[in-house]
């Protein structure tokens, strides 16, 4: 079934101009680019993203480095494009992601991992109008 999904450039990689790399490769896998934005995540912003997540020992590190530059969203299109990106994507932590994978490539660790990818139907669907409404 074609799905849409979200996909997002994190500070670490937009930081070190891997923007135009990491697009290439979700172009080269089959991927459409269907809505494209660069913009700085706000706290709000940031806290509605990742709700799920508010509390967790993780959080406020994972909250500043959001806001701490530029981030890039892609609003993509393929045939299983959930599945599928989370497969390109790799582990989130960048150390475990399998080789050729775009964390296991652009990822510097655990939580500086490069990319974002929604992980289900519904998330992909929260995602995408909360980023592009
Ligand atoms: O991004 P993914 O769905 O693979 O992982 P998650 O469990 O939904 O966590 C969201 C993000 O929080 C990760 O991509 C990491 O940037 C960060 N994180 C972290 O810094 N430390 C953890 N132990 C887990 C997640
Ligand atoms: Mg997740």
């Amino acid at each position: 079934m074609k799905q849409r999904t979200l996909l997002l450039i994190k500070p670490n990689a937009t930081k070190k101009n891997q923007i135009g790399s990491i697009l290439k490769m979700i172009e080269e896998n089959g991927f459409e680019i269907e809505n494209l934005k660069l913009f700085r995540m706000g706290g709000e912003l940031a806290d509605e993203f990742y709700a799920e997540h508010i509390g967790k020992k993780f959080y406020d590190e994972l909250k500043d480095f959001m806001m701490s530059g530029k981030i890039v969203a892609a609003e993509l299109s393929r045939e299983d494009a959930i599945l599928k990106l989370r497969e390109l994507v790799g582990n989130t932590d960048c150390e475990k992601a399998a080789l050729g994978t775009i964390r296991s490539i652009y990822g510097d660790s655990k939580g500086e991992n490069a990319v974002h990818a929604s992980d289900g139907i519904e998330s992909a669907a929260r995602e995408i109008e909360l980023i592009f409404q």
